[in-house]
């Protein structure tokens, strides 16, 4: 997996190089996806450029590939790469451009985005040995405020991230307003008394592409779900609490800041919903 897309052109790792005048060096000025590819096919993909077209439009960047174009670079890292029906993450960054020089102020004209696509080890938790139970913590939510744009500007996660794994954990869960918000790279959903609720969407969280096919699973299959705010108190009170990301799929979770979360099993609304999650995956 040493082959690496970068503007335009196909090579190594060690080949790839990008200018110290990038903006995204520079400021971080610049957006990402993370696509699962399962059985050798990106999972979601369209939705994933969907999120990406969204996220380029919110700061002005000229996203310079139809979802065709995506598509077929996609398919040709992954041929390159010798990759047929592995399990494999893509990663897919663009940043506004080098510029001539370092200033704050966006250049008069667009720059050329730089545009990089690596693939990467898909690393997922191991659902086949659920019996120690995940756990996640609850953090003071220090991002800013519009979380909607899937920026590479990522240091509060990063920080916030650390403490998770610092305490065991595989997720922080960040607070705003007394609400809980969504993970540093996951979403939050919570099951009581046969209902499934997640926070709506808005500028304070990301609006997942796991997130969303959960909804449409949920809805497809007759289980009551809800769109609504989630206190600290609704979320330590769960029958269940699940995360949700690319990389997770669909996570329960056991622990929240060392309280267990009702007896500490995952639940049988998580059990459904990762059988219709996994049946959905293998069909395509
Ligand atoms: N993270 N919220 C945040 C802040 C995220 O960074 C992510 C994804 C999600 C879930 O989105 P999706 O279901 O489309 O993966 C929610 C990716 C996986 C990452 O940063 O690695």
């Amino acid at each position: 997996m040493n082959i690496v897309y970068l503007n335009g052109h196909y090579l190594t790792t060690e080949k790839a190089k990008v200018s110290v005048l990038d903006r995204g060096f520079l400021f971080s000025d610049g957006i990402y996806e993370v696509i699962s590819v399962y059985n050798g096919k990106p999972f979601l993909a369209h939705k994933h450029i969907d999120r990406l077209n969204h996220s380029a439009q919110a700061i002005g960047l000229l996203q310079p590939f139809s979802q065709a174009q995506w598509l077929r670079i996609f398919s040709k890292l992954l041929k390159l790469n010798q990759i047929k029906t592995e399990n494999k993450s893509l990663y897919l960054q663009m940043t506004r451009g080098v510029d001539s020089t370092r200033s704050l102020a966006l250049p008069k004209s667009h720059l050329k985005p730089t545009v990089f696509v690596m693939l990467k080890e898909l690393i997922q938790p191991d659902y086949s040995n659920l019996s120690k139970g995940f756990k996640v913590i609850t953090r003071e939510d220090i991002r800013w405020k519009l979380c909607h744009i899937k920026t590479t500007a990522l240091l509060p996660n990063i920080l916030m991230q650390q403490e998770a794994l610092n305490e065991g954990a595989n997720e922080v869960l960040l607070i705003r307003d007394k609400k809980i918000i969504e993970g540093a790279s996951s979403n939050v959903f919570i099951a009581k008394s046969n209902v499934i609720y997640t926070p709506p969407l808005s500028s304070s969280l990301l609006g997942g592409t796991t997130r969303a096919l959960v909804i449409e699973l949920a809805q497809k299959n007759k289980l009551s779900l809800q769109e609504k705010q989630l206190t600290l108190t609704r979320l330590l009170n769960a029958d269940e609490v699940w995360i949700t990301s690319s990389s997770r799929d669909v996570m329960p979770i056991s622990f929240v800041n060392d309280q267990k979360i009702a007896n500490g099993k995952p639940g049988p609304l998580w059990k459904k919903m990762h059988s219709l999650f996994q049946t959905h995956k293998n069909s395509l």
